[in-house]
């Protein structure tokens, strides 16, 4: 602890890894590899940085949105149903009460939900309420003084008006935490809006929905609806919580709506953007790729607000004639109705109040529209066996450059016979398949197309990744920063997961949740902290004699700061000497945010979400100089100030 560089500063700092007993100075310098040097030249910039290389790819996936970010509280609101009865509905005869659910195929309020939920209850009253009762996605949160609002539609055989409370109800004690009267009232379908708040409390999740009836007689429902608060308090909107952690990843762009997910098993699962807009009741929902059925309450104009909301620009995927069972649309004749739904699409994101489908928008609640600069052509088409992406491509390609010049069209696979505007690359590997990839774009092409890394991340940990993955992850990212000339965008997938048992379709997901609280992995705190520092150029940046885990980044906006990552993915420190070439004599105060974890398999988790988080020290370049040791499994980001 007696060294005078600055390691000291770190100490000086309370930076907690050297707080950490038994990871003493002694065993620094013990376990130490020799010394490095990176010698960075900021006197002249390299080459620019894309200023939207960090984004978000999503997709139904995990319980993302139903169960995730969309904040409905009520699970299967349609009342669809299996051999085991209405999913997630359930009867509760109180005393002597009599009452049975089933599912009506002949009436519905709309022609998109033409089946409903039937109740018929043959005995009842206010002491002996019959109970339809819905579970939630894994229970139903309830806060403290908290305002619902909720609607369902309904009708009745009963004469007069059938007096209904709906009720969130704790598990355990059935003690009512928010309730409301509602009176559904003819035989014709109709909407009831209702609100309700709970009353102070303890917050938790293990709660359920009551509808209870007191009196006899056959009622239907269909789009049972209760939302707690959302996200800037839009209708039919986002949890809070998981928008302001998405928010601290600054992302610029969100591709969206797949992934697998747009593809569809079969063609007609695919994501068909017209079914997810306007009203829910205009919405027939459909089955998803992930092994459950998707509500399209996230719809196509929900993702584009999503993306206003955090001032991201849509990456607009759309269905490129190929699902995942191996069906393929043909390009020429064939593919053409699938070209026009794509053109149409893009209309409805982009087009003024004058077009056809910009109106239609407008009429949905969003009069101005959206930005948009890529479109992506279908998903990782290198699955097609028929090989027919080359004319599916060129066929998208023509007809969207030609109805629209400044769209820059991305393939998912390399195309012959043309170069595409934009080439996306998917990895998912172990740790140590990452650290090979932190070099893949160092000798690319660049009269290539560009690079967007639609989908990428080190798989190891569940469900979230661990601080292994973290490790890969950043080394990763250095070499995207390094590279971001020609790679202008990247997004991890997948971002989020429901950690419920069942919850999960695939491991290693950025952010974890249940109804309650969430969680970044130490993945989502790399990228955190990598996007908080990104200059507007890279640097010149020549690293010698580190181990083969260390890996670096240098990004820089002249006059104003320079974003160095350092990452040491060994078990032994690793001291660095920096010089900086053009900062500037004097003295530079340095930033420095380290993610560090005593084992690559720590992580984070939904009971323990803060163990591995950027914790935040000083140190200053002088004279052009700093020597500095990056402690074992760190990844580090030093904010240069070079005013
Ligand atoms: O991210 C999970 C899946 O991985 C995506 O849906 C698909 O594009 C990829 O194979």
């Amino acid at each position: 602890m007696q060294r005078s560089d600055n390691l000291d500063g770190m100490k000086l700092c309370g930076f907690p890894f050297l707080a950490i007993g038994a990871f003493s100075a002694a065993a620094v310098l013990l376990q130490a590899q020799p010394g490095a040097a990176l010698k960075i030249d900021l006197s002249q910039p390299k080459a620019p940085v894309s200023p939207m290389l960090y984004g978000l790819m999503t997709e139904e996936i995990n319980y993302s949105y139903d169960g995730g970010l969309y904040a409905e509280l009520v699970r299967n609101r349609t009342f669809r149903s299996d051999w085991t009865g209405v999913l997630n509905w359930y009867v509760v005869e109180k005393g002597t009460a009599a009452a049975k659910l089933t599912v009506d195929s002949k009436t519905g309020p709309s022609s998109a939900l033409t089946n409903s939920g039937k109740f018929e209850v043959t005995r009842a009253d206010a002491a002996n309420p019959a109970v339809l009762l819905n579970e939630g996605y894994w229970g139903m949160p309830v806060r403290a003084n908290t305002p619902f609002t909720g609607s369902f539609f309904a009708k009745s055989d009963a004469a007069g008006a059938v007096p209904l409370r709906v009720e969130l109800v704790e598990d355990l004690t059935g003690k009512v935490l928010a309730g409301t009267a509602v009176s559904v009232e003819g035989s014709a379908w109709k909407e009831y809006k209702f609100s309700m708040k709970s009353a102070a409390g303890a917050a938790s999740a293990e709660n359920h929905l009551e509808i209870k009836v007191e009196r006899p007689g056959t009622l239907w429902f269909q789009l049972v609806s209760l939302f707690p608060p959302t996200y800037k308090n839009r209708v039919n909107g986002n949890r809070p919580d998981l928008m302001e952690m998405l928010a601290k990843m600054r992302p610029s762009f969100l591709r969206f709506p797949g992934g697998n997910y747009l593809e569809g098993n079969r063609i007609e699962s695919r994501y068909q953007w017209k079914k997810t807009i306007g009203p829910l009741v205009d919405r027939p929902t459909h089955p998803g790729t992930w092994s459950y059925h998707s509500t399209d309450g996230m719809g196509l104009l929900e993702f584009l607000e999503w993306c206003e909301d955090l001032k991201m620009e849509p990456v607009l995927a759309v269905y490129g004639g190929y699902s995942l069972g191996g069906q393929v649309v043909k390009p020429g004749p064939d593919l053409d109705p699938y070209v026009q739904e794509a053109l149409e699409e893009i209309e409805y994101v982009t087009g003024g109040p004058e077009t056809k489908w910009g109106a239609v928008r407008f009429q949905n609640g969003h009069p101005a529209p959206f930005p948009l600069r890529y479109v992506e052509v279908g998903n990782e088409d290198n699955f097609d066996k028929a090989k027919t992406y080359d004319g599916r491509y060129a066929q998208f390609y023509k007809a969207i450059k030609a109805k629209y010049p400044k769209l820059e069209i991305i393939a998912t696979m390399p195309v012959k016979g043309m170069t595409p505007d934009v080439l996306d690359d998917h990895y998912y590997q172990r740790e140590q398949g990452m650290f090979d990839l932190a070099k893949k774009y160092d000798q690319t092409d660049r009269k290539g197309p560009k690079i967007f890394v639609g989908e990428w991340a080190t798989r190891e940990g569940s469900p979230t990744p661990n601080f292994g993955s973290a490790l890969g992850d950043a080394a990763f990212l250095t070499g995207l920063e390094r590279n971001s000339d020609i790679v202008v965008m990247a997004a991890y997938a997948p971002l989020l997961v429901n950690v419920n048992p069942g919850g999960m379709q695939w491991s290693s997901d950025l952010i974890g949740y249940d109804a309650m609280t969430s969680y970044g992995s130490p993945s989502y705190y790399t990228q955190v902290m990598f996007a908080s520092c990104l200059g507007s150029q890279t640097a010149q940046a020549d690293l010698s004699g580190a181990g083969d885990k260390f890996f670096q980044s240098v990004t820089y906006t002249p006059g104003a700061k320079a974003c160095i990552k350092l990452v040491n993915a060994s078990s032994m420190a690793q001291p660095v000497t920096l010089s900086l070439t053009g900062a500037g004599g004097g003295v530079h105060p340095v930033n420095v945010q380290t993610l560090h974890a005593a084992t690559t398999w720590a992580t984070n988790s939904i009971t323990a979400p803060a163990r591995i988080v950027p914790v935040g020290s000083k140190l200053s370049v002088n004279g052009g100089k700093l020597t500095h040791t990056v402690p074992a499994y760190s990844i580090q980001l030093l904010e240069v100030d070079l005013r």
